[in-house]
């Protein structure tokens, strides 16, 4: 969406609000023995504490409230209790959610205990691509400039990005145009708008460059196996510097 104005903006501030705590709250909670379905039950209390209801669930009648997505596996993870977290996993949990119509999406990967050196980088060169992106997230940049930096830093660190999976405009609905690639697509010409709301959200891996749907037809894995993360956050385009909605509290 673009927004129109101060009420869209409280109304996406309040949206953000809600999957930001969710996220940090479910991130919190990452430790050996833990389930999945655990994690997607805390992060539910708190979208349900703030009014909103989960984006996958509303939209796509995804069979949990979050969705966490565990080594191999980079999205669209189905909460289960038969999957326990055990110390070195790495675990990301992507929380989306609609409030009184306006709608919000975020996301963060972190290690069960501390992460190995690997593990170590890859966030570490994720969180980078993520916040160098959305440093340029300003009205009149075109697109191809945000899967540029994210390239650099994946280069940087000798990581590949996953490439079919995208950022995304957000707001009205969990995905909506335009498609914030994290690559650049050099004949892509679209530029960002002022008041253009956008979800930035890299996934990085260690050497795999593409998701791939699993058998349970949501599960999205890296087509080598190797493990990846991602960071995300939902944003408001302006003239000067975005307005996040999704930082932590
Ligand atoms: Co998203
Ligand atoms: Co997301």
């Amino acid at each position: 969406m673009t927004i129109d104005g101060e009420d869209d903006i409280a109304g996406l501030r309040l949206a953000g609000a809600a999957v930001a705590e969710a996220r940090d709250v479910a991130i919190a909670a990452v430790q050996p023995g833990i389930t999945t379905a655990e994690h997607d039950a805390i992060a539910r209390d708190v979208l349900n504490d703030h009014g909103a209801v989960s984006a996958p669930m509303l939209a796509y009648d995804f069979p949990g409230h979050t969705c966490i997505s565990v080594n191999d596996a980079v999205a669209h993870g189905i909460p289960s209790g038969n999957r326990v977290l055990a110390t070195g996993d790495m675990v990301n949990i992507d929380v989306s959610a609609a409030l009184d119509g306006y709608w919000a999406d975020t996301g963060a990967s972190a290690t069960v205990g501390a992460p190995g050196p690997v593990a170590a980088k890859l966030l570490e060169a994720t969180r980078l691509a993520q916040s160098d992106a959305m440093a340029l997230a300003q009205a009149g940049r075109q697109i191809r400039f945000l899967g540029r930096a994210v390239q650099q830093r994946a280069d940087e660190y000798g990581f590949s990005i996953i490439e079919n999976l995208n950022g995304h405009g957000v707001g009205r609905f969990i995905h909506e145009a335009p498609e914030v690639p994290s690559v650049e697509h050099r004949k892509n010409r679209d530029r960002l708008v002022e008041g253009m709301v956008i979800a930035i959200e890299p996934f990085l891996s260690v050497s795999a460059t593409h998701a791939v749907e699993d058998d349970d037809g949501w599960t999205l894995r890296t087509n080598d196996g190797s493990m990846a993360a991602q960071f995300e956050h939902t944003m408001i385009v302006t003239r000067g510097e975005p307005i996040v909605l999704t930082l932590s509290a």
